[in-house]
């Protein structure tokens, strides 16, 4: 995790830096720091704490106009969130600055024979053992900067993207990737780095990734020169048009990114299935499906890899493929996966779904998956991301920036697109009907305007949320389609309120959890009409002979839970398998406002970050 934010030319970097790196907080917050170098003086700042308090700090320590300057947002991994463990960090001899996102697993090793050698170390960070092992090769082999980091990444293990300067060589940035993202903005006579494109989306749209085992030498009024790192090969440089713009990425009058992330999935279901979903002719088009249908139709199994909400999504999809495709589907934990020596075949093709397109073990899970035949077909939302572009095929959710920790659209938009294909994929093996093909199409168009309905309720979710703001322990239940949907209402709500919530089958209560059931314990069911309903009204009523607060999740008009639950919220009428993206709706507005009320940072909650690129 980390963010990290460079840039060297012709303008101020300071601004351009503290700017980047509060875009970059979703990927860590526990401290922060800059460099900033004139040509002469470095001056630089750190502090535990927020982009904010760096801020502060460097409205009294630093007045500069430098031009070069690194910045860095961090998620501690080597060390306790501290002053002296916040990047940047430089070499004993004060002279090369580094910036690291990523972990260096053999930097023990490397500390012990640097220390040996002389080299002191004021941090726990393996990041301080990385630039003093830069400074030791270049002083050793009498090197370039640029061509001792290449040796010393050479004898390192782990992830890393990093960013270096040399005081002495303050016309040039080298940076490196592997298993951490990496974009270059490529300006006027200018470059910008950063963790994603967002902190430089104002300033230019042209970027470069960097691709694993890649490094890059930054010179001003030079082109940008992208090397392998094992090899020293050059490669070309491909320079993308981004298609971000600026106010995708702030809050529009919003209060929090999350709330403005919820209200936007009427809109974000749609552009998922922009020009994918053509009801009047009967047809889905996606092109990475089209292009290997025979794959999909001759699949053993299709074996889902992910984590969190997108490993939730992964269950639903389960649902659905199978009901729908009769295709069977396994929802492996990618961390889990990845391990556990599992048996994968040519025939089998594996789903990673995954909203960064960056988290680590996914994309573990998915290097596993090809080296042993599968096929793998990436569900991602961040375009250009490492698993995107690591997959044989896939397709984009274009849920558009998810901001805030949370996630919330991006959930609903891999719902829609896996939604697509296994209705596709049904189609075309002709296990659904004509008419019920159809049917689902249509229904699945109205999505949008529905969420819009369901988020009408927003005034009464508050009222319920004040209510049940003070428990300790929350229940959340589901059957068939909407169990995952518990699982990742419980999520939402112990990641943002760290209240302790519990997702479980409706009827997998009475199994053990029915024993923590009494006055106090709030219980969310979602009792949707079709599907389980009575089972699920059954399971109600055990809860309410136990004296448990019932919130229920109920289709418009429903009257059977209404006399039962304490309170009810409405989603509009939809068929089962669409269930999912509109039950899902009140969990997250739910577990938005008592998190609030209870005065949490409901964009930043502690201990998380956004995109998860450490195992
Ligand atoms: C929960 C959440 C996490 C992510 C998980 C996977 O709200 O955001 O559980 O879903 O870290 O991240 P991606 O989808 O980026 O692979």
């Amino acid at each position: 995790m980390c963010g990290i934010v460079g840039y060297i030319g012709h303008r101020e970097a300071y601004p351009i830096i503290i700017e980047g790196l509060k875009r970059l907080e979703y990927r860590g917050y526990d401290s922060a720091g800059i460099a900033l170098f004139d040509g002469t003086d470095l001056k630089v700042s750190k502090t535990k704490g927020k982009v904010v308090d760096l801020e502060n700090r460097v409205a009294t320590e630093i007045s500069t106009n430098a031009k070069l300057g690194i910045g860095h947002t961090r998620w501690a991994t080597h060390g306790v969130p501290n002053d002296i463990n916040a990047h940047p960090h430089y070499s004993n001899s004060g002279n090369l600055v580094i910036i690291h996102n990523g972990i260096i697993e053999n930097y023990d090793a490397l500390k012990k024979e640097l220390t040996a050698r002389g080299y002191t170390f004021k941090s726990d960070t393996d990041t301080e053992v990385l630039i003093n092992l830069i400074e030791d090769v270049k002083l050793k082999e009498n090197v370039k900067l640029g061509k001792a980091v290449q040796i010393a990444l050479n004898q390192v293990i782990g992830a890393y993207s990093i960013a270096v300067f040399d005081k002495n060589k303050p016309d040039e940035i080298v940076i490196a990737r592997l298993g951490s993202p990496l974009a270059v903005g490529i300006g006027d006579n200018e470059f910008f780095i950063a963790s994603d494109a967002s902190p430089f989306i104002e300033y230019t749209k042209n970027a470069v990734y960097l691709e694993d085992e890649e490094m890059a030498i930054l010179r001003v009024n030079k082109d940008i020169k992208i090397r392998k790192i094992k090899d020293d090969t050059l490669v070309d440089p491909y320079v993308q048009e981004l298609q971000m713009n600026l106010e995708q990425i702030e809050k529009g009058g919003y209060e929090h990114f999350m709330l403005k992330e919820i209200h936007e999935q009427p809109n974000a279901i749609k552009d998922t299935y922009r020009g994918r979903l053509l009801v009047k002719d009967g047809i889905i088009r996606m092109s990475g499906i089209d292009d290997n249908i025979e794959k999909f139709l001759n699949a053993n199994r299709i074996i889902v890899v992910a984590c969190g909400t997108s490993w939730h999504a992964g269950l639903v999809a389960e649902y659905i493929f199978e009901d729908l495709a009769r295709i069977p589907v396994e929802v492996e934990y990618a961390s889990e996966f990845r391990y556990r020596n599992p048996v994968i075949t040519p025939n089998d093709i594996v789903i990673a779904i995954s909203q960064s397109g960056e988290t680590a073990d996914t994309l573990a899970a998915i290097k596993l998956a090809k080296a042993n035949g599968a096929f793998v077909f990436g569900v991602c939302n961040v375009v250009g991301s490492s698993i995107a572009r690591e997959t044989n095929a896939g397709a984009y959710t274009h849920a558009g920036p998810e901001i805030g920790v949370a996630s919330t659209k991006a959930f609903t938009t891999q719902i829609t697109v896996l939604t697509l294909i296994a209705l596709k994929l049904a189609k075309a093996k002709g296990s659904i009907s004509n008419s019920d093909y159809r049917y689902h199409l249509q229904e699945l168009e109205l999505i949008p305007d529905k969420v819009s309905k369901a988020l009408k309720s927003d005034e009464h979710i508050k009222a319920v949320a004040d209510i049940y703001k003070n428990a300790r322990n929350c229940l959340y239940l589901g059957r068939g389609y909407n169990f995952p949907v518990a699982l990742e209402g419980a999520l939402k709500l112990k990641e943002i309120s760290y209240i302790h919530a519990e997702g479980y089958p409706a009827a997998e209560m009475k199994h053990g959890p029915i024993a923590l059931i009494d006055e106090q314990m709030p219980v969310i069911v979602i009792a949707t009409k079709k599907g389980h309903y009575e089972k699920v009204v059954s399971n109600i009523q055990e809860i309410k002979s136990r004296k448990g607060k019932i919130i229920g999740i109920v289709t418009e008009g429903d009257i059977n839970v209404k006399e039962l639950a304490d309170h009810i919220i409405e989603v509009p009428e939809t068929l089962e398998p669409l269930s999912p993206l509109l039950t899902t709706i009140p969990l997250q507005l739910l577990s938005y406002h008592i998190a609030v009320m209870l005065g949490k940072n409901v964009d930043q909650p502690r201990n998380l970050a956004k995109s998860v690129t450490v195992e």
